[in-house]
């Protein structure tokens, strides 16, 4: 294939050595990749890459949905001598739209007035696996979702297979952290398979606090000192107020 430049050309350690299978071709440089939205003309195309890559069989429309010209979905494609080697597919929904075995992803004050985005699929075409081509679509899908326009995208979420090892540990690299486990998750040819949900959380979001998280930030308070008296007093001032307000309310009320 024109334009390549093999690994052992230059001196470094071949495939084979790298751990990766003979069949992979270790790109010279991610600049000779690029970076374009999907279109109608890529149907065919992105049908084949997909049921190649994923045990799920997706519907027709949804082919034509995430290769339409004004598709809802944020459908990233990565290009290589005229071929696409690898592609991204997301979509931002409301936060309160969520599954109920999605919800719980945040803390509650972002219930209401929040989005999400959900990575439908990310795929990179065998022969060019760790070549960097996934992180260069999830980096293009993170800039996109963290821009001011959509900061209230509060977190980036997916679901994967619990068998999917690769998949797993691209998105643990990439900081994405375990939420949940999904038993049966996925119907694959007939027989249930468990999934994983994994999050990453963007633009100040963060899930719900627990125990262990408060224990965290008072012990962070008291560490830094000064900072932990003035938060003490703060507190406590917005607690009396809130207790003198409501006394005066349930006085105002019984005349
Ligand atoms: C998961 C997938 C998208 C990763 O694509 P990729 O282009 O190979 O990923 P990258 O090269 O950007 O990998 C970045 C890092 O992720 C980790 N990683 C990716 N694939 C890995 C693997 N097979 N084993 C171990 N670590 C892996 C590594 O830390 C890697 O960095 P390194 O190569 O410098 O060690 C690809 O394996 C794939 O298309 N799988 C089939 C489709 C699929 O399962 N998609 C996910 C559905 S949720």
């Amino acid at each position: 294939m024109a334009g390549i430049s093999w690994y052992q050309s230059n001196g470094k350690c071949s495939a084979q050595e790298q751990g990766m299978s003979v069949d992979q071709i270790p790109l010279y440089s991610l600049g000779d990749v690029q970076l374009r939205f999907l279109c109608p003309d890529d149907l065919d195309e992105v049908r084949a890459l997909c049921q190649d890559w994923f045990p799920i069989e997706y519907p027709f429309y949804w082919y034509e949905e995430i290769t339409s010209s004004t598709s809802r979905f944020y459908s990233l494609a990565a290009v290589y001598n005229q071929a696409i080697i690898g592609l991204i597919v997301a979509e931002i929904k409301p936060y309160a739209s969520l599954n109920e075995e999605d919800t719980g992803i945040l803390a509650k004050k972002f219930a209401e007035r929040s989005d999400i985005a959900y990575i439908l699929s990310l795929g990179v075409l065998k022969q060019y696996r760790r070549n960097g081509i996934a992180s260069l679509l999830l980096d293009s899908l993170i800039t996109h979702l963290t821009t001011s326009e959509r900061r209230k995208v509060k977190a980036v979420f997916l679901h994967v297979l619990t068998t999917n090892s690769a998949a797993i540990k691209f998105y643990e690299h990439r900081k994405f952290r375990l939420h949940s486990f999904l038993p049966y998750y996925y119907s694959i040819k007939g027989r249930c398979k468990d999934g994983f949900m994994y999050v990453l959380y963007i633009n100040g979001g963060h899930p719900p606090w627990t125990i262990y998280d408060y224990v965290k930030f008072m012990c962070g308070k008291v560490l830094s000192g000064g900072g932990f008296f003035p938060w003490i007093l703060l507190n406590v001032n917005r607690a009396i107020q809130w207790i003198w307000n409501s006394k005066s309310n349930t006085q105002h009320e019984e005349n």
